[in-house]
């Protein structure tokens, strides 16, 4: 189960050790992809050049959707709409960029400070539903923490 005060701590530990958000961005796809069975893709989309998201890091299988335009996807609607997305059936979505054919339902939580959006964490269950609230709540808190970081290197 995902502990997102630790995470958040130790993301804040690194912080203060000096890393960017390069190795914060990093180290958070790892905790999380390791903290729960149910998250079998985990990355981070950081907002591009052009209206487009572009991968930063990932762990699970290859994906071709490296770059997603805003809009397109869930990833790109999360972003389009300035909203995070819970889908709980992919397979019922319209709008919807398949990593995996195995993957059911996905989690996308928008990485901002205030009025500004760097980017996202997207997750990928192989199960139906995999996502409840107490995800989001965990995931918005290890997303505010990323942010934090990501507005202290654009200042
Ligand atoms: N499913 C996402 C694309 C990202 S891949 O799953 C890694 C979407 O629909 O935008």
């Amino acid at each position: 189960m995902l502990d997102a005060g630790v995470v958040v701590k130790e993301l804040q530990q690194m912080r203060d050790e000096g890393h960017l958000s390069d190795a914060l961005l990093r180290k958070a796809v790892r905790s999380l992809k390791s903290a729960d069975d149910r998250y079998d893709w985990v990355g981070v989309y950081l907002v591009g050049e052009g209206e487009e998201l572009w991968l930063h890091n990932y762990i699970g299988e290859p994906t071709e959707h490296a770059k997603i335009p805003f809009g397109t996807g869930v990833c790109g609607r999360a972003i389009a709409e300035r909203r995070n997305l819970n889908i709980r059936d992919v397979s019922k979505e319209e709008n919807y960029l398949a990593c995996t054919p195995e993957t059911q339902s996905e989690l996308v939580i928008l990485i901002r400070a205030g009025d500004e959006i760097y980017g996202q964490i997207d997750i990928d269950s192989d199960q139906m539903s995999a996502f409840t609230e107490d995800d989001e709540i965990a995931l918005i808190g290890i997303a505010d923490k990323l942010a934090e970081q990501l507005a202290a290197e654009r200042r």
